[in-house]
């Protein structure tokens, strides 16, 4: 059964010691950044703040780990791959909720908006303001309608303003482009607190005319209760704990950043346009959501992971059937280094495949293919394919000016977004085709001897 909201998914991680409430006063800017970090790097519970210095308490943590991942597709490592290609295999459509909306409860718009009475921690020391990181945005293409949902910054300005991020290889950015063509004010919602297999739907790489929705319902398995937004003609899920409802001033830009982080670096800040809130809604003593970013591995990183990897999959598969598994490493970001298994058919082939992953866009800057018999997952034997089976003149190459991968801190990130181009390096760790290779020398039957000496 799917998690029917937030609040029972947090009750579901306390009863796995995955949640803990703390009840002492935090300070926002200090004990909750290095409370977030301790517990990605020890993977140790989330926290719900409750004495955080506002009305609300913040949960946040909830993607500090593996194991939550799972508990949030009530999966578990065996069966989780299988589960979200299934989803993503059976889409299922939203439907209306009946009834008053939870997310409704109250409404404030006009005079009583005011985003600065809720729990927006500082992460960084140097970040440029307060940053709403853990919202979903969902915003609609302005020409055939289709809604998008996907993680998006939100530095808060003032009580009824913030800035934002949006790239324009995303869906969100490009939406907003085409508003900006089409001359119609482009509107968002972000919504807070909701079933958490709806925040790892955002990180599904679909295409541009995929309803999201759908794509959240295959994966929960049951659709999602979508209700009206009260100020934008946006659909939000019923139960989320708070909605934010806005509309782009494309006119009006400030500076926005800088942020640490998934990259581990602070992004330079830059002009932004604003949005301005028109109603704020949410649930009777709502929670609101915080979430690290930063050096890997944090929140954003397990977020993205297991989404990642499996649509990365699908559509590496879908064009070379003998693709094993994949691997969009932590260490890069969830982003900047691929791993990939395969048994090329004809010579080319793997490069084929590197191509073809750097095309997608999860926009890697390594791509490296090995042979099924690497464990893609196992940094050091695809580091022992790179070192004995590849020829560097024959097998590494650069292909250059491609989109820059976001926020790379290596590259010029002067000019405006659109222009940023970097390059990517690809690796073919397979050993050629139809020639001879020395033969592998291991140790045959040694993974099933029994050897009780030795501890596990
Ligand atoms: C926690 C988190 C925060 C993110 N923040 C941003 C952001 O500020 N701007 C952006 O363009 N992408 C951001 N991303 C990346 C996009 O959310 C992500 O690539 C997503 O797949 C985009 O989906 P869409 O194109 O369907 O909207 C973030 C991802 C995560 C996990």
């Amino acid at each position: 059964m799917p998690y029917q909201d937030f609040r029972q998914f947090l009750d579901v991680l306390r009863q796995h010691g995955e949640l803990v409430d703390v009840d002492r006063p935090v300070d926002l800017d200090d004990d909750v950044p290095k409370a977030l970090k301790q517990t990605c790097v020890r993977e140790g519970p989330a926290f719900n703040f409750t004495s955080n210095g506002t009305d609300y308490p913040l949960v946040a943590g909830l993607y500090a780990s593996r194991s939550k991942a799972l508990l949030a597709f009530e999966a578990t490592e065996e069966t989780i791959f299988e589960k979200v290609l299934s989803g993503l295999d059976h889409p299922i459509a939203p439907t209306t909720f009946s009834g008053e909306a939870p997310c409704h409860e109250v409404v404030l718009t006009g005079d009583a908006i005011d985003i600065t009475r809720f729990p927006v921690p500082i992460y960084s020391p140097k970040d440029g303001g307060r940053f709403i990181t853990a919202a979903i945005v969902v915003s609609k293409d302005p020409e055939t309608g289709v809604p998008d949902i996907g993680h998006y910054r939100f530095q808060v300005l003032e009580k009824d303003r913030f800035t934002f991020f949006a790239q324009v290889f995303h869906r969100f950015g490009k939406n907003i482009a085409k508003c900006e063509r089409l001359g119609v004010v482009p509107k968002g919602a972000l919504v807070i607190g909701v079933d958490p297999v709806l925040a790892y739907a955002c990180q599904v790489q679909c295409s541009d005319t995929t309803n999201d929705w759908d794509v959240a319902g295959g994966l929960r398995g049951a659709p999602v209760e979508l209700v009206r937004c009260k100020t934008v003609d946006l659909e939000v899920p019923a139960t989320a704990e708070v909605v934010i409802e806005f509309e782009v001033d494309l006119a009006r830009k400030v500076l926005e950043g800088p942020l640490g982080e998934y990259t581990g670096y602070y992004t330079p800040a830059s002009e932004k346009p604003t949005a301005r809130i028109t109603a704020i809604t949410h649930r009777r003593k709502p929670y609101f959501q915080g979430l690290l970013t930063g050096k890997p591995v944090t929140e954003n990183h397990i977020l993205k992971q297991i989404p990642f990897e499996a649509s990365f999959w699908r559509t590496l598969k879908q064009q070379f059937p003998t693709v094993g598994s994949v691997a969009i490493r932590a260490s890069g970001g969830v982003q900047f280094y691929v791993v990939i298994s395969m048994q090329p058919r004809f010579a080319g082939e793997a490069r084929q495949a590197i191509l073809a992953a750097m095309a997608t866009n999860v926009r890697p800057k390594w791509v490296v293919v090995v042979e099924p018999d690497v464990d893609v997952h196992n940094p050091s034997e695809v580091e022992w394919a790179m070192s004995f089976r590849v020829r560097p003149d024959r097998d590494v190459f650069v292909v250059e000016h491609t989109p820059a991968a976001p926020l790379d801190p290596s590259i010029d990130n002067s000019g405006p977004l659109a222009t940023h181009t970097s390059s990517a390096v690809g690796i073919d760790a397979t050993r050629p085709v139809g020639e001879p290779f020395a033969e592998v020398a291991d140790v045959p039957g040694w993974r099933d001897y029994s050897m009780p000496e030795l501890k596990k």
